[in-house]
């Protein structure tokens, strides 16, 4: 990946489009496969209720959480906003149905279009603030009564490293005894610090979430960062009932275990 993000974007969603729509990390996500301890988790509790029943697949991207899916039921959606990842999926599960869309254009879809909505892997994370709350309400009004919608974003709580920290420079590795790996940390560490300079003047802190420029694409994504406490209040505000949150160990948080919980990004079910 070169040149990310070195051209002016309006918002984040385009600047992260950018970054899915490179053919490294397309190829990378269409490499992906097994589920998360917290999608295992919570989809085999969801599995028997939601057979046979319709399914939207989120941000689908190289199609990780497919099979899965289509295991539970052949009544599925698999969407994404960048058209090589669509196609990337295509490729890779031919004759399922796989659709470029932008999950910010969800109203065009009927009320109660499906029964169950996966938004896996922090995707909702990478569009804006206000987006993000006319995307929940969205989703909401697609579900079914009962319907129930998961999906993970990161953790505020979670500390993020900079571009420029010794952490990423290859202090560790020999350059005489291993010159490629040695090359390869310190061309991926110059990436990071040159897609840093450009990309942290989106970072934003508000009171109730943040928009950080971390590690992800080597510094080449904005994502939104929000506490756990503050997401459960955004899915109240969109109607959402019985919320709950999972740790990355795929345990069920209470209300005391959020304010230290420290894992970098979590995972939620809710039901309209
Ligand atoms: C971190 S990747 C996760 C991909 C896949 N779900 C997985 O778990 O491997 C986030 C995905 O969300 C997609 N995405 C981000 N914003 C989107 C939007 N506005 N509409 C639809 N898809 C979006 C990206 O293109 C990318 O494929």
């Amino acid at each position: 990946m070169h040149n990310l993000g070195l051209e002016p974007v309006t918002d984040i969603s385009s600047l992260n489009l950018r970054a899915y729509s490179n053919a490294r990390v397309v190829s990378e996500y269409g490499k992906a496969a097994g589920l998360q301890p917290p999608e295992m988790e919570i989809l085999s509790r969801l599995q028997s209720e939601f057979s046979g029943r319709r399914i939207l697949d989120i941000g689908v991207g190289g199609g990780r959480t497919t099979p899965f899916l289509i295991e539970i039921s052949r009544n599925y959606l698999g969407i994404d906003y960048s058209p090589e990842m669509i196609e990337q999926c295509r490729s890779r599960y031919p004759g399922v149905d796989l659709r470029t869309f932008d999950v910010r254009d969800l109203s065009q879809l009927g009320e109660g279009t499906f029964d169950l909505v996966l938004f896996s892997y922090n995707g909702i994370d990478y569009i804006e603030h206000e987006d993000r709350i006319r995307v929940l309400a969205d989703v909401r009004h697609v579900l079914s009564a009962g319907g129930a919608f998961v999906f993970s974003s990161h953790n505020r709580a979670a500390s993020v490293r900079s571009a420029w920290s010794p952490d990423h420079l290859p202090l560790r590795t020999n350059p005489f005894r291993e010159l490629r790996s040695f090359a390869h940390q310190l061309v991926r560490y110059t990436r990071g610090i040159r897609n840093a300079s450009v990309n942290r003047r989106h970072e934003r802190q508000a009171e109730t979430y943040e928009l950080r420029n971390d590690e992800g694409e080597h510094y080449s994504l904005v994502t939104y960062y929000i506490h756990i406490e503050h997401q459960m209040c955004q899915l109240a505000d969109a109607g959402f009932r019985d919320c709950r949150a999972v740790a990355l160990d795929g345990r069920l948080l209470e209300p005391r275990d959020y304010a230290n919980t420290r894992d970098p990004w979590i995972h939620y079910l809710c039901r309209r």
